[in-house]
């Protein structure tokens, strides 16, 4: 099963629209089995910036495209245009992969929460259905610090709460976005991916707009950061804090 992880595109005025075209023709050459998005489509939530991504996304060749939202789709009132542009994908099935979409967005806030009822809804599907999947979390929100992004602010309220429960219910895989650094943490037997943005101004110091290319094989993850118009970089090139190209 061969993945894509895109993040943070950003449509509107910081967005870099060559990135985007060229990130989304380079993903279609790899013909993925499921592109994931993982929010932040649109920069500050208004109605062209949707049109405006609506477009792009749909270049996507792909049977499978899980787009979610982040907190920059649900400012100005912009969580009512995401249920019309994009409602949230919530449970997907792809050979034997069970896909869940947790919304961590909330109104005119830039941190993140899941909720205790969105929680509760999560542990009670993967118990009465998906008993031995492998089971693949998308969300905007990183849940644990990422290096590199300066002070902390915005890491997802009740983050401990939301990992206690992926750790018990055997999660094997989260992808998420936000902070436009890609990296990978590794908590018991959960592997969390972290995306760069796609095609946003908004980097940070020498980090490209990239992607992730990930590998499921059984239970087995394997994952290549994309930078877009660059090369394929392994876990060891993205812990230096100056990505050389
Ligand atoms: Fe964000």
């Amino acid at each position: 099963m061969l993945i894509a992880h895109i993040s943070d595109l950003h449509c509107g005025p910081e967005l870099e629209e060559n990135m985007l075209k060229t990130g989304i023709e380079e993903i279609n050459t790899l013909e993925p089995d499921l592109v994931v998005v993982t929010g932040d489509l649109t920069e500050n939530g208004y109605l062209s910036e949707f049109k405006l991504v609506k477009h792009f996304l749909s270049k996507l060749k792909c049977n499978t495209i899980i787009v979610g939202t982040g907190n920059h789709d649900y400012k100005h009132t912009g969580y009512l245009l995401c249920q019309k542009f994009f409602p949230r994908p919530e449970v997907i099935e792809v050979n034997g992969i069970v896909i869940v979409y947790l919304s961590s967005a909330r109104p005119d806030r830039d941190e993140g929460e899941v909720g205790l009822r969105q929680l509760l809804w999560l542990e009670s599907i993967l118990q009465q259905k998906y008993k031995g999947f492998f089971k693949l979390i998308a969300m905007h929100h990183h849940l644990i610090p990422v290096p590199d992004t300066g002070i902390e602010r915005n890491t997802v309220n009740d983050a401990g709460d939301v990992l206690k429960t992926l750790t018990s219910e055997k999660v094997n895989l989260v992808l998420c976005g936000h902070k436009h650094r890609p990296w990978m943490w590794k908590l018991e037997n959960l592997i969390i991916i972290h995306a760069g943005s796609l095609s946003s101004k908004r980097l940070r110091g020498f980090f490209k707009n990239s992607y992730n290319i990930i590998k499921v094989d059984g239970s087995h993850v394997s994952v290549k950061f994309k930078v877009v118009n660059g090369p394929e970089l392994d876990i060891k090139d993205i812990h230096q804090p100056y990505i050389r190209i």
